[in-house]
């Protein structure tokens, strides 16, 4: 049966280079099955409205990540760290405590700047927040994606830089091996 991947973007924002990322993926791995998660709607988080199944925004949102195999998360970095979004709603999806849906979820990290590091700061961040939440970050292979602007097509917006593109692949491809072994530690 084949895998089913959820997608989290930490940008908001319309014309975003994460989300264009994000949307190539399904063409370059076509073995899974993807769903977008979007965060767009989550409340801020407040202890105080998390409580049962919390807000109806989060419900759908925790029952989404649920529902997938693996989560990949596809985001910029905002003065050398998380975007506010990003840490909002992963927060959201690490309670309640014992019973977070991402406690044991096999997750990736990607992300895409204009800048020349490739969300290195951003990304360290982010993997540090899914460990505390109890996920299984892929260890080994990184995916820092600098200069954007130089490998998309500016008409069609698309990935299409032939190397960027297999890298991608590869990721997702070794993400799909990452799924198969968490799920063999989780038995
Ligand atoms: C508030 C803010 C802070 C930013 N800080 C960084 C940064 O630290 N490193 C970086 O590479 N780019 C930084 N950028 C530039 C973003 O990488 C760029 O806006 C990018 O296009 C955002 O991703 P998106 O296209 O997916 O929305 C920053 C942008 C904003 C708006």
């Amino acid at each position: 049966m084949s895998k089913r991947i959820g997608i989290i973007v930490g940008s908001l924002r319309e014309s975003s280079f994460n989300q264009m990322i994000a949307n190539s993926i399904p063409e370059l791995v076509d073995s899974a099955e993807y769903e977008y998660i979007s965060i767009a709607n989550l409340p801020l988080y407040n202890a105080d409205l998390d409580h049962e199944e919390g807000p109806d925004p989060v419900k759908h949102y925790r029952e989404a990540i649920e529902k997938t195999d693996g989560i990949l998360i596809v985001s910029p970095e905002y003065n050398s760290g998380i975007p506010g979004v990003l840490k909002n709603a992963l927060d959201w999806a690490s309670t309640p405590t014992k019973t977070a849906v991402l406690i044991h979820k096999p997750a990736g990290v990607i992300g895409a700047t204009p800048g020349a590091k490739g969300t290195i700061l951003s990304q360290q961040q982010i993997r540090q927040t899914l460990d505390a939440t109890l996920s299984y970050v892929m260890p080994a292979q990184k995916m820092y994606i600098s200069q954007i602007m130089d490998k998309i097509d500016s008409d069609t917006r698309k990935l299409t830089d032939d190397t960027t593109r297999k890298y991608l692949q590869r990721y997702v491809q070794s993400f799909l091996q990452w799924i198969n072994q968490v799920q063999r530690l989780n038995e």
